[in-house]
């Protein structure tokens, strides 16, 4: 197999905050690659840090030290898509205007940004709930249209911080089902945030197990796993089984 491109390569990111009088270290020393087109997985406890790396990576955030390095060149403020964790929709808006916005910021003629907001809509499945507002949808139309609208920015890279966490356990996996189709459909490289290592298992390419704080990268794991992935497959659940016991030895 070709050697696989590096997209972004992440060295000795460190990041703490001050809060009072005392120092709270977050990141320690995290080091990753992430290569074009793939679904990386980057699972971790509760509170480790994972947003906070995202917001680095995204340049939301800054880090104290370490670099973040684009093989294309560092993208431009909104250019990397970005899926928060709580759906960030603006509730004033229907979902086709939450979708073109960072189109209409960007003053691409209407015409054509609805167009393309409309190939999201449909590419999430959200067709004829395009003039509806974020409160009559539920939760799981609400994280499609935060899909959508990261997939608007057209960007290669999208990141993906628990987008499923706050879903039912039947809406998740159909949501995780879906977004290998778009992902199937949109060619993109997914940097995808978890805390479910069975989610993890399921989507991931590849998946960096990291630690507690003060976190770092502990683990990577390659699923050599089919899919569409059974999680009542017997490699499914070894492979499950192993990131389980290392999570513990972890924490
Ligand atoms: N701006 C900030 N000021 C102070 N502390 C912060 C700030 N942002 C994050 N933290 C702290 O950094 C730690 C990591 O936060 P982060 O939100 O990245 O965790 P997480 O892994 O995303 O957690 P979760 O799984 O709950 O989403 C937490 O202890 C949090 O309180
Ligand atoms: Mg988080």
């Amino acid at each position: 197999m070709a050697e696989a491109r590096k997209q972004i390569t992440v060295k000795g990111i460190c990041k703490s905050f001050q809060n009072q009088e005392q120092s709270l270290q977050v990141l320690q020393d995290v080091t990753l690659d992430v290569n074009e087109n793939e679904f990386l997985v980057i699972l971790g406890p509760g509170q480790c840090g994972k947003t906070v790396l995202l917001n680095i990576l995204a340049g939301l955030e800054s880090a104290d030290s370490g670099t973040v390095e684009f093989a294309n060149g560092t993208p431009k403020y909104g250019e990397i898509g970005f899926v928060f964790q709580r759906y960030a929709l603006f509730p004033w808006k229907t979902v086709l205007q939450n979708v073109e916005m960072h189109h209409k910021f960007q003053r691409v003629p209407k015409k054509e940004r609805r167009e393309q907001a409309m190939h999201f809509i449909r590419l999430v499945g959200l067709d004829g709930f395009e003039n509806a507002y974020p409160a009559q949808l539920s939760g799981g139309m609400k994280q499609r249209v935060g899909i959508a609208r990261a997939y608007a920015t057209r960007s290669n890279i999208i990141l993906m911080d628990e987008p499923f966490g706050a879903l039912d356990a039947q809406t998740r996996y159909q949501m995780q089902d879906e977004i290998l189709k778009i992902r199937s459909a949109e060619k993109t490289t997914v940097i995808f945030v978890t805390n479910n290592i069975e989610e993890a298992v399921t989507l991931g390419d590849r998946i960096l197990l990291m630690s507690n704080k003060p976190s770092s990268i502990v683990r990577e794991y390659v699923p050599e796993l089919p899919r569409p992935r059974q999680n009542t497959d017997r490699a499914f659940m070894d492979l499950r089984n192993v990131i389980a016991q290392d999570m513990d030895l972890a924490l």
